[in-house]
């Protein structure tokens, strides 16, 4: 097998087998104690396998300039994973093609707290642009979920 049908297959092992193979995953994922939907985002990546160290920060919007989220990519949670920051509800997909593409960037954002993403209550009724961000650079987006 050439090394780019490797690479292939392993992307696509790590893409589908995200619940499997996150049993190695570990993230700490901060939140305003009152915030009942950032607990449902933490539900779904349980689920997936990642265990969470949950820490109640009173001032969430204090935490979010020392990881560097950009404010107009404010939500309501701040999740640090394997090196990068993910803010908000990103989908599962897109964290796992996050962490298997590895892209230099330092994390990425589902901004505000669109109804229907994990955690978030009612109808998935618009496409989600997940943001990728870094320290310098304009926000650009990632995936389209
Ligand atoms: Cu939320
Ligand atoms: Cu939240």
């Amino acid at each position: 097998m050439t090394r780019l049908a490797a690479g292939i297959v392993w992307l696509s092992v790590m893409l589908l087998s995200l619940p499997v193979m996150a049993g190695q995953l570990e993230a700490i994922l901060y939140k305003d104690p009152q915030c009942g939907c950032c607990s449902g985002y933490v539900k779904h990546l349980k689920a997936a396998g990642i265990s969470v160290d949950v820490r109640n920060a009173d001032d969430i919007y204090a935490l979010k300039p020392v990881y560097g989220v950009p404010e107009e990519l404010y939500s309501c949670h701040t999740m640090l994973i394997d090196g990068y920051v993910v803010e908000g509800h990103a989908p599962l997909t897109v964290l796992g093609k996050l962490l298997a593409e590895r892209p230099d960037i330092a994390g990425i954002a589902l901004p505000g707290m669109p109804s229907g993403s994990p955690g978030m209550p009612g109808p998935k009724d618009e496409s989600f642009n997940v943001y990728g961000f870094s320290s310098g650079a304009a926000p650009t987006v990632y995936a389209v979920e």
